[in-house]
């Protein structure tokens, strides 16, 4: 828990914004980025941020690498506008200077569409590692697509959706017959993997897994996001809501003792 650094936000402009500039700074510090990126209601504010950054020539993504964490598995067709590539184009890809072949999904490389997930991992050694992982977080304490019960070795493999998780994606599909019931996912290996980690986390709906991960020591499989307790530079930044349950004596210690 020593190397964790949390902090509380007022709101989710002042998530978005912090979380925005720790990105940016990484990005100036490294010639050529690997960034690892999360699709969801968590990280849009970021990358607006991240855009109007590369707007006002603070950074350019002409030499980054991104690498997705997840991707939905038998979307359907129709559903191409629920996949996290055309999630990733609308929020921030079409909108800055990066080349696509750059930009690697777990079912896409580059531009190829790919069933070979291993060859994800290949690529990600090669051209890695990640410089900073941006993560958000299930309210079953997911991160990626690793659901409850995942190895802290995984790696990126095709999983099986939880039934809390397929309701929360639900609302971005007209039936719910469409939702997918698989993804393919970074492991919690892979993801530890990352230089830097930043996880980000707003709204009173986080806050039973944030509570669970602060009364925890040590990884527990049942809540993901505490693979995190043994990285050794991730941020937690969060907003009030999804702070509301920590018990705030103990809290203001822990943020003493990890200034
Ligand atoms: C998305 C991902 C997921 C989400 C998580 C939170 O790429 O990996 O772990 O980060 O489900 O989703 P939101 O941000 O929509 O609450």
């Amino acid at each position: 828990m020593e190397s964790i650094k949390l902090i509380i936000c007022k709101d989710k402009n002042e998530i978005d914004k912090i979380a925005s500039n720790i990105i940016s700074e990484t990005m100036k510090d490294n010639k050529k980025p690997v960034l690892g990126l999360a699709t969801g209601k968590s990280p849009i504010g970021i990358y607006k941020n991240l855009i109007s950054k590369f707007n006002n020539g603070e950074i350019s993504f002409k030499k980054t690498l991104t690498f997705n964490l997840d991707e939905y598995l038998g979307l359907k067709e129709a559903d191409h506008n629920n996949s996290y590539e055309f999630y990733m184009s609308d929020n921030l890809f079409d909108k800055v200077d990066i080349k696509k072949k750059n930009t690697y999904f777990p079912t896409l490389l580059g531009k190829k569409e790919n069933k070979d997930w291993e060859k994800f991992e290949k690529i990600l050694s090669k051209k890695g590692p990640i410089d900073i992982q941006l993560l958000g977080l299930g309210t079953n304490g997911h991160i990626g697509f690793n659901e409850p019960g995942s190895s802290i070795t995984s790696r990126t493999r095709v999983v099986d959706l939880t039934p809390s998780t397929i309701k929360s994606n639900s609302v971005y599909f007209k039936s719910k017959d469409d939702v997918p019931t698989q993804a393919v996912s970074m492991g919690l290996g892979t993801i530890l993997e990352a230089k830097k980690i930043i996880l980000v986390a707003f709204g009173k709906e986080k806050s039973d897994a944030i509570k669970k991960f602060f009364d925890l020591n040590e990884f527990d499989e049942e809540l993901p996001m505490s693979s995190l307790i043994t990285h050794n530079d991730t941020y937690i930044v969060i907003d009030e809501a999804a702070a509301s349950k920590l018990n705030k004596t103990k809290i203001k210690k822990f943020l003493l003792d990890n200034k």
